[in-house]
């Protein structure tokens, strides 16, 4: 038998599996995310096999060496893994692994819907609504525009980007340009040669999606510069980082209409909502942009799906096997 310790509680089935295969799973009872102190002590305290962790907690070497001797493997919950220093982990011979897939369709349908959404002002329609500014109809109010043979563009094409891709070329008829770090032949096969420099993909789009991994090179990658190159009318989405776009930068772009707006998922600074908080009212003022708090893979199915990838690379570490998603 071995010791699995979740760091808050989540989505049975995976915790059913590990359960089922004769497993100990102690589940941290309180919903917020662990201090590193809190971590430290627990780790210390049960020394788990395994650790099943979050995307908002952060697993560095110190940590890691709390869990001596006996952690094997760190399963994050999550398909994005910059909370945990992987390369510390490999020197400690820690196995770490991710749940890519697993919220896919959760995120290609929130990156659709908030495309509509923008679209259709159907935000600004709402809180005109609640303010009771409804008089009457008026041929100009909220006038959005159709996605229809608009263009998108998705920087990072992974299987997220993909979703949206196909849902958006298929369901919608949009265009899609793409960057990644290479072209993808298979998108290409299917869709057309659409691979473009990201410096040529913001000139040429109406909405921009970022789906890159937060890495030392995606770090601010939409900064002033880039922000400057999108289109007055163009809109940015973001379901991937926080981090991966300069928001103060962004929030000059939003002001000053360098953009027609945002659909900001994730925050330079979970959980505030800007790094800076004399930022956060200017943020909060803007009504061209849409904000909410990194729930685009917040469906039962992803849930489940995460939980089981979790628990599945679990057991195939304590078997001394490969896990299944081991992360690069
Ligand atoms: C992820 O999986 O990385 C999402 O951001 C949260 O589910």
């Amino acid at each position: 038998m071995s010791v699995i310790f979740v760091t808050r509680p989540i989505e049975e089935s995976g915790l059913k599996l590990l359960k089922g295969k004769g497993h100990r799973v102690i589940v941290r009872k309180t919903e917020s995310a662990p201090t590193k102190d809190e971590l430290v002590a627990a780790l210390r305290e049960h020394r788990p096999d395994a650790l099943l962790c979050l995307l908002t907690d952060k697993i560095d070497g110190e940590v890691m060496d709390a869990g001596k001797p006996n952690l094997k493997v760190i399963a994050n919950y999550a398909v994005g893994y910059d909370n945990i220093d992987a390369a510390a982990a490999k020197t400690r011979g820690i196995r770490t692994t991710f749940t890519p897939g697993a919220s896919t369709d959760a995120v290609a349908e929130f990156t659709v819907t908030v495309v509509l959404a923008l679209a259709h002002k159907i935000i600004a329609g709402d809180a005109f609504m609640r303010a009771g500014k409804y008089t009457t109809w008026d041929p100009f109010l909220c006038l959005g525009f159709e996605a229809k043979r608009k263009t998108i563009g998705i920087i990072g094409l992974g299987r997220i980007g993909f979703g949206i891709a196909e849902r958006c070329v298929k369901g919608l008829g949009l265009r899609v340009v793409y960057n990644d770090v290479q072209p993808n032949a298979n998108f290409e096969q299917q869709y057309g040669q659409s691979f473009r420099a990201i410096e040529d993909l913001l000139r040429e789009s109406d909405f921009v999606s970022l789906n890159v991994p937060l890495l030392p090179s995606t770090r601010h990658l939409m900064n002033e510069e880039r922000l400057m190159l999108m289109k007055p009318t163009a809109y940015l989405i973001n379901t991937a980082r926080g981090p991966i776009v300069d928001e103060r930068a962004l929030i000059r772009a939003l002001e000053e209409h360098w953009i027609a707006g945002a659909a900001l998922d994730v925050h330079e600074c979970e959980p505030a909502l800007t790094c800076d908080p004399k930022d956060r009212a200017r943020l909060l003022a803007l009504p061209n942009v849409i904000l909410t708090p990194h729930i685009a893979s917040a469906t039962i199915e992803a849930r489940q799906t995460m939980s089981l990838c979790a628990a599945e690379n679990i057991l195939a570490a304590l078997e001394g096997h490969e896990p299944p998603n081991p992360i690069p």
